[in-house]
């Protein structure tokens, strides 16, 4: 009988010098086959790289390369179908496929592991992991971003209320408030970017940590991968997870930003403001009263963004005790990554659809402008184009405020002899200052809320989200 078979501890690929097996709930407590069976395509991926370079090292014959590849070409399909069988006992993804590789193709699949560890090949494997996430999470960020730029497009000309400290401030437009929205998610996709810069360097040939005795090509492996380079240091390659605490922290960001978006729109679509309707396919009800349609979509993005920070925080903390290079903490770096990651995509693809079936109302934004005295801004510009001091002119116009409250009207609708007795400077002309489509058109700057301006910023975002997407063609 083969001595293998018989051993207590043969499960094991690493247990030869252990003298009983493993307690079962440590085995329970070490796999993370559970979780990082996800990373599948990228471990057959790194490793049949790894292969090709063994074999054109001549570390491994040609023979054993094309076992291999046959060997995972099956393990691929059988994975693909839900035929694998996934254990337990053999902890993780890597020994998972490997075991099966072996059985499948004998000493050529005990072979590839030559010249590298679980250390390097599992870095690898996250790395490439994250790199596709990041470039899935792009195109949904980008959707998300056409969503937004349309809506701001289909708005430029519907003005509302724009907000400090949450009361009525100055008149804006809804396009206006909802390209700042934009702006938050064009920084979030740089930060992407440059995250995925770090990310994509290849950690495979540190082995374990030193390095390996083989004649590696690591440069070989990185071409294969498309990885930009290799890592420089092999106790760095292995133990360094900066990039994924990197991603947390853009994924951080990011959801806050549309935690406040979420903010908004709960605001908005409640009576009380009416400002947006949120269409029924994107609301629920409530199972006790009967009339509820509630933004539960909105809601939940903004307790989902506390998860994520969650997460943030988990892996710098995971970190920061380590000393080199590797230690079992780092494989507690994959369920708070998954999950920033999944939080992200459903979160994205759910926004880009509910803002592109956002329906404003225009009636409700107007009158909420006429009852905040949004134009006292523009009345105390007009002064003070004439010629006052403006603390002067604030002065006037807080008085003339306080007239217009006590009469229960706004500024426009002061009879011109009452607006005099504030200020003798103020003549016929003022009331066009005093409309909301005099006070909007007059921010016509750069990044100003006039109409114009708002276009012309939509259509540098368009030009710039056009550019990105023909370099990444390129
Ligand atoms: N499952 C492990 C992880 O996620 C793989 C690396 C294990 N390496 C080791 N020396 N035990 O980190």
């Amino acid at each position: 009988m083969n001595p293998e078979m018989t051993s207590p501890t043969s499960q094991y690929t690493w247990a030869s010098n252990f003298s009983e097996p493993m307690d079962d709930l440590v085995k329970r407590y070490t796999a993370s086959v559970g979780f990082d069976q996800r990373m599948w395509r990228q471990d057959i991926r790194g490793s049949l790289a790894h292969a090709r370079m063994l074999a054109r090292q001549g570390i491994i014959s040609t023979q054993d390369l094309s076992d291999i590849q046959r060997g995972m070409a099956q393990i691929a399909g059988e994975i693909e179908s839900g035929a694998f069988v996934w254990s337990l006992g053999f902890e993780d993804v890597h020994l998972n496929i490997e075991k099966r590789l072996t059985a499948l193709v004998g000493d050529a699949g005990k072979r590839l592991h030559t010249g590298r560890s679980r250390n390097d090949q599992v870095a690898t494997d996250i790395r490439l992991y994250l790199r596709d996430a990041i470039d899935d999470i792009q195109i949904l960020l980008g959707q998300f971003q056409a969503a937004l730029l349309d809506l701001a497009e289909r708005e430029a000309d519907t003005p509302m209320p724009g907000f400090t400290h949450l009361q009525v401030a100055q008149p804006t437009t809804f396009g206006h408030h909802v390209l700042a929205w934009y702006e938050m998610t064009r920084r979030d996709a740089e930060r992407l970017a440059d995250v995925r810069k770090r990310t994509n360097r290849l950690p495979l040939g540190a082995a374990a940590l030193a390095g390996t005795t083989y004649p590696i090509d690591r440069e070989f492996v990185a071409a294969e991968l498309g990885f930009d380079e290799v890592c420089e240091n092999s106790l760095d390659a292995v133990s360094d997870r900066d990039f994924a605490i990197e991603f947390c922290s853009a994924a951080a960001l990011l959801m806050m930003h549309v935690s406040r978006m979420s903010e908004e729109l709960v605001l908005w679509m409640n009576p009380r403001f009416a400002f947006v309707k949120i269409p029924d396919r994107f609301l629920t009800g409530s199972s006790i009263m009967p009339q509820k349609k509630n933004p539960d979509v909105p809601e939940l993005a903004r307790g989902k963004t506390g998860r994520v920070y969650g997460h943030l925080a988990a892996l710098l903390t995971l970190m920061k005790g380590q000393p080199l290079a590797y230690n079992k903490d780092n494989q507690e770096d994959k369920e708070p990554l998954f999950d920033t990651v999944d939080t992200l995509t459903d979160t994205l693809r759910i926004f880009a659809a509910m803002i592109s079936g956002i329906i404003v109302r225009p009636e409700a934004m107007s009158d909420a402008l006429r009852q905040g005295f949004a134009t006292a801004t523009d009345l105390a510009d007009y002064l003070a184009r004439k010629g006052l001091p403006f603390r002067d002119a604030h002065r006037v116009v807080g008085q003339a405020v306080r007239r217009a409250e006590e009469l229960g009207v706004d500024l426009p609708q002061l009879s011109l002899s009452e607006l005099r007795s504030f200020s003798p400077l103020i003549e016929e002309d003022v009331f066009s200052a005093l409309t909301i489509e005099g006070s909007l058109a007059a921010r016509k700057h750069a990044g100003g809320t006039a109409p114009e301006q708002v276009r012309a910023a939509i259509a540098r975002s368009r030009g710039r989200c056009q550019r990105i997407a023909s370099e990444d063609r390129g």
